[in-house]
């Protein structure tokens, strides 16, 4: 079916000029970039957007790593597009990463990896919801 996922490019990558790079590798792979901004998050903001996480240790690193510098925020439209995106970005770990996906070519480690994508459509509604109105989603 027909799909939107949300996906986050992190500070890590936005600091080193890969902006590009990943976004044509969703192009590559199908899909559509149908809403794109910029943005420097607060780190209250970050820790809204990750509070599903707040329980574990890498919580506060987290919130601190996507408050350090601008993202990227994007919603990715295609035929399985959480599925499709997933299998772009690769492990979330880069060791565990399969060659040619964007952790592998580009993260860093398992906290500074490059890319954030939703897990399951319930996820990915609530996250595009928290960065976008309806009128920024042009299909
Ligand atoms: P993401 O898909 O953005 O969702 C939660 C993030 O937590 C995950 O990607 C990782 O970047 C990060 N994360 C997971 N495990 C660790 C860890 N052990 N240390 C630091 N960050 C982590």
């Amino acid at each position: 079916a027909l799909e939107r996922t949300f996906s986050i490019i992190k500070p890590d990558a936005t600091k080193r000029n890969l902006t590009g790079a990943i976004a044509k590798k969703f192009e590559d792979a199908g899909l559509r970039i149908v809403a794109s901004k910029r943005i420097h998050l607060t780190k209250a903001q970050a820790g809204e957007f990750y509070k599903v996480h707040s329980a574990r240790p890498f919580y506060d690193e987290l919130c601190e790593f996507m408050a350090s510098g601008p993202i990227v925020a994007q919603v990715l439209e295609g035929e399985n597009a959480i599925a499709k995106n997933r299998e772009v970005m690769g492990a979330t770990n880069p060791a565990d990463a399969e060659a040619g996906t964007i952790r592998a070519d580009f993260a860093e480690s398992v906290g500074e990896n490059s890319v954030h994508g939703s897990d399951a459509p319930e996820t990915a509604k609530e996250e595009i919801a928290y960065f976008f109105s309806g009128l920024e989603l042009v299909g």
